[in-house]
């Protein structure tokens, strides 16, 4: 094994990459060609796929792209140039010179001095149109080339600068990374929407569970987040979650993604609302920041009209019967439409963790919902029941004690309150950008009756 010290020597001065003799032209991304500020000329090499292509008398002017920034880079090449197969769709490398660019809204463009085209495309087949704004419907009907198209593109950067958002608020906050498992044996929201797992193939157990018992795919991580919080005071979590809602709607996926959060030592709604406000709000500022003009594409051809806005809280107090999407619509819509915090829900609809309040003839538990304009509910937590006593009464009620042994040994080990929250990520990307249907906000959507590729 290599001792701290080896490992560093390791990491700093080992290379598999050998010197090369004569410098090669520097390989650049198309953003960083586009954000150059020394244009003296230099030989660079730039790879992408061509967006568009325009020929006169004595230039073509191509544009390439590579999925780094939502404009591409303008390539000017001498009009003598085979341009057969430089058709929209294709892969190219092209060699040249970076250079100052006469044209208006661009600072560079490349002159070329060599194309090559890497892969054809046949732009008479291709499904997506050159110069066509497609619908979202139309190009879910191709998830493996729908992230050709700008506004796909800019959707996935702004998913990807989110997620690391995400994981910086976490980091800066002082919480820690949990990797939380994807096989799981428990049900934590006890809504039996689970796929169970079974090996394929020839791998055949003979007690016919691999596990030796049933395993399913999570539904959420929150219980284990829960053992953690048992030694660690702040920790989330940021994976894929399992459902096997039937449902078709807008927004629901069978596979989602979903950041949770687990805070010890808190026995107050208002703490744990405080962290919901402060990751939406640090994550959303962060993204607008970073990829302004993602965003912009977004709200031009998505959701004209919406504004984003800032957050703010206003609190109801609900009871009786469980909310419909129509509820939470109506809740928001009664607010003046911005994000509303609901609390405090009947025992009776929440699962077995819900803290007990204690409060009479309503009997609530310390569930708190967070619902967003045009998406209905984005955050669903709470205050856990920490009291071995109250939770051992709910768990036999439920006659799920024998299950959660473990669950219940948290409470007899060092027990302390607390509470965490769960953010459905798409649903959040959905409320930032204005994307009406889930389906097109996540790279492969999986949905009843539908798991393509
Ligand atoms: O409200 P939920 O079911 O809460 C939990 O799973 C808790 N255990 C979380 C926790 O406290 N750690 O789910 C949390 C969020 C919802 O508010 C919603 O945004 C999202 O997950 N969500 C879905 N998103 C897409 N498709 C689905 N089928 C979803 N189901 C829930
Ligand atoms: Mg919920």
């Amino acid at each position: 094994m290599l001792g701290a010290r080896c490992l560093l020597r390791a990491v700093r001065f080992c290379s598999s990459v050998p010197c090369p003799r004569h410098k090669p032209s520097a390989k650049l991304s198309v953003r960083d060609t586009l954000g150059a500020q020394n244009m003296s000329g230099e030989r660079v090499t730039v790879q992408g796929w061509v967006r568009s292509v325009r020929s006169q008398k004595e230039v073509l002017f191509l544009h390439v792209n590579d999925g780094s920034s939502l404009e591409s880079l303008q390539v000017v090449a001498d009009s003598s140039l085979d341009s057969r197969e430089l058709t929209f769709g294709s892969s190219v490398e092209v060699q040249g010179q970076l250079v100052k660019s006469p044209s208006k809204g661009q600072n560079v463009e490349l002159k070329a001095e060599n194309i090559k085209v890497i892969g054809n495309c046949d732009a008479k087949t291709f499904p997506i149109r050159y110069k066509e704004r497609h619908p979202l419907e139309y190009l879910r009907q191709y998830p493996h080339l729908r992230c050709r198209t700008n506004i796909l593109g800019s959707i996935l950067r702004i998913r990807s600068e989110a997620t690391a958002a995400i994981h910086s608020f976490f980091k800066d906050s002082g919480f820690v990374h949990i990797h939380t498992p994807i096989i799981t044996s428990n049900d934590c929201e006890g809504a039996g929407e689970l796929f169970q797992l079974h090996a394929a193939g020839k791998i055949k157990v003979p007690e016919e569970n691999f596990f030796n018992v049933p395993a399913y795919l999570t539904v959420s991580g929150q219980l284990h987040l829960e053992v953690m919080s048992g030694a660690f005071t702040q920790v989330f979590t940021f994976g894929p979650t399992f459902r096997a809602e039937n449902s078709q709607s807008r927004r629901h996926l069978a596979e989602f993604y979903m950041i949770e959060a687990e805070i010890s030592f808190v026995d107050s709604l208002q703490d744990l609302m405080q962290v919901m406000e402060k990751l939406f709000k640090a994550t959303t500022m962060m993204v607008l920041s970073n990829c302004p003009e993602d965003v912009k594409l977004c709200y031009k051809f998505i959701a004209p009209g919406q504004k984003i806005r800032t957050y703010a809280e206003k609190q109801l107090f609900n009871w009786g019967i469980d909310l419909q999407t129509e509820h939470e619509k109506y809740l928001v819509k009664h607010c003046g439409n911005i994000p509303v915090f609901v609390i405090n829900y009947p025992l009776a609809l929440k699962p077995f963790y819900m803290r007990d309040n204690e409060d009479g003839p309503q009997h609530t538990v310390a569930a708190v919902d967070l619902l967003v304009p045009g998406v209905g509910e984005l955050f669903g937590g709470g205050l856990r029941e920490e009291r071995y006593h109250f939770l051992e009464e709910r768990l036999a009620r439920s006659r799920l004690t024998e299950v959660y042994q473990w669950y219940l040994d948290l409470r007899r080990f060092g027990s302390v309150p607390h509470g965490g929250f769960g953010m459905g990520f798409e649903r959040y990307l959905q409320c930032i950008l204005g994307v009406d249907n889930i389906k097109d906000v996540i790279p492969f959507p999986r949905f009843p009756h539908s798991c393509l590729l």
